[in-house]
């Protein structure tokens, strides 16, 4: 498949790289710093953009059979909206372009999945760290789920750099509200990947954790 990847130069789109050329699939990087990307294959596309210009994104856009994003920043302390905006752009591009899948990272504890990252977030980490960061993912959600898109949200738990695993868990009420489940990020890009060509999660938030 061709795939586009947005949020390549981070710690699970590298993953979702590597991972998705081990596969076999024809991938596009749209990267603020190409240069931070050192891979060199005959499979893989970087393109210099920002997922919030819109015509960057559009560029990207063209051609692809599916967009997975592992979109994040660390501007925790700040009111952005860097991911609710470029989300809105992937979508209006894919919608334009007519590109119809498209899997999103977001997190347990957003939305229907709520006080689902543990006692820890829920009452220390989210309101006093990631406020605006759990807001504009919120916000993210439900820009996706409004969408005409043939969209899937994953809601990690808690990322680690640990190895890949296949026999994580998946579903619409995972996590706890008690302890914080953790997932690598190494399983997560597996299963985004996985439902590329699956429609379990078609139209659906779902949880992953160990
Ligand atoms: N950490 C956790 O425990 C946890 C738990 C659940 C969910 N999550 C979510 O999982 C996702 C992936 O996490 P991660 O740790 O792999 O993220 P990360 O390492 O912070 O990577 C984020 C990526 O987004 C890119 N990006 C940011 N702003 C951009 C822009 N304007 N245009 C284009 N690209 C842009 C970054 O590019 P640059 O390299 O140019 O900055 C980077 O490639 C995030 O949404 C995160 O919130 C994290």
């Amino acid at each position: 498949m061709n795939i586009l990847i947005v949020g390549g130069t981070g710690k699970t789109g590298r993953l979702l790289i590597s991972q998705g050329l081990e596969e076999g699939h024809c991938i596009t990087v749209m990267v603020r710093k190409p240069n931070k990307l050192k891979i060199n294959n005959p499979n893989l596309k970087v393109l210099k953009g920002n997922v919030l210009n819109l015509e960057n994104v559009e560029t990207a856009v063209q051609g692809q059979d599916a967009v997975l994003s592992a979109l994040g920043h660390k501007q925790f302390f700040i009111k952005t909206s860097i991911l609710s905006k470029g989300t809105m752009n992937i979508i209006r591009a894919m919608e334009k372009k007519e590109v119809d899948r498209f899997i999103c990272i977001t997190s347990l504890g957003i939305n229907e999945s709520r006080f689902r990252l543990g006692l820890y977030y829920t009452l220390f980490v989210i309101p006093v760290i990631l406020f605006f960061y759990f807001r504009d993912k919120s916000k993210q959600e439900k820009l996706i789920a409004q969408s005409n898109l043939d969209w899937t949200i994953v809601r990690p738990g808690q990322l680690t750099n640990g190895r890949k695993r296949t026999n994580y868990q998946h579903g619409p009420n995972l996590g706890s509200y008690i302890l914080t489940k953790m997932i690598s990020r190494a399983s997560v890009a597996h299963f985004l990947l996985k439902n590329l060509t699956s429609n379990l999660y078609l139209h659906k938030a779902v949880g992953i954790t160990n």
